[in-house]
């Protein structure tokens, strides 16, 4: 990274799956007219490239040779693996669960650092993820740790399934949710954590809307 990408500021959004960090990430970097780093992402594309090239999700080794290896583009909002178009197919729960699965692994997040860091380009970035304050972008000058509980989380996830046409069943979901939380949160590398710096949203009773404005609104207020 050049001296300058370092000085581009950065928004950092972590929090559990499906906190609404996406959109919010989206939004916020619309209206500042930044870049959004999906970092999930990367993650879920590893998983499906892992998938497909039958490499379990239990080898360290191979996963990580898959995550330094992806042919991956980011295309107005479309995402394309080896040019084939997987924006939806990354979004499926068995990808999601794959990808928390081998996010656990040191050498697999290591081989996506510096992907990750490369989108810090100006004018500036909003970066959403578990470890993007705490890990990828410890300087970042605003840090979000964007959570809501499991209720409320799992309800949007199964609108979020449904609209795009995957079946989805709320009790199941919940579950998933509260065992893919408790692996995030444990693992041993870039566990999920609030920076020391970070500010908590509670996004449980707020709507997109509210939950992007209190983060234009911390934005503002930090002189950055
Ligand atoms: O945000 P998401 O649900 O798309 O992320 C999918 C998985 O990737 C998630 O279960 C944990 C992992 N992940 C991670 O470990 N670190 C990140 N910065 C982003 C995602």
């Amino acid at each position: 990274m050049t001296v300058s990408a370092q000085n581009v500021p950065v928004i950092a959004i972590d929090g559990p799956t499906a906190s609404g960090k996406g959109t919010v990430a989206q939004r916020v970097a619309r209206h500042l007219g930044w870049s959004v780093l999906d970092s999930g992402a990367l993650y879920r594309l590893t998983a499906l490239a892992c998938m497909q090239k039958g490499v379990a999700d239990t080898n360290e080794t191979q996963a990580a040779q898959v995550a330094a290896g992806l042919n991956v583009q980011f295309d107005n909002g479309a995402i394309f693996l080896d040019d084939r178009d997987v924006t939806e197919a990354i979004r499926e729960e068995p990808v999601g669960v794959f990808a928390s699965r081998i996010a656990a692994f040191g050498a697999v997040r290591q081989a996506l650092l510096e992907r990750q860091r490369a989108f810090q380009q100006p004018p500036g970035l909003v970066a959403d993820g578990r470890d993007m304050g705490t890990v990828v972008f410890p300087n970042a000058p605003l840090k979000i740790f964007l959570v809501a509980d499991v209720a409320a989380r799992a309800e949007r996830r199964c609108k979020q399934l449904k609209e795009k046409g995957f079946p989805a069943n709320l009790t199941s979901l919940m579950a998933d949710l509260q065992a893919r939380d408790e692996r995030d949160r444990t693992r041993s590398n870039a566990p999920l954590v609030s920076a020391p710096d970070a500010i908590t949203i509670d996004s449980s009773n707020l709507t997109i809307e509210e939950t992007v404005n209190a983060v234009l609104d911390h934005w503002s207020k930090s002189g950055a």
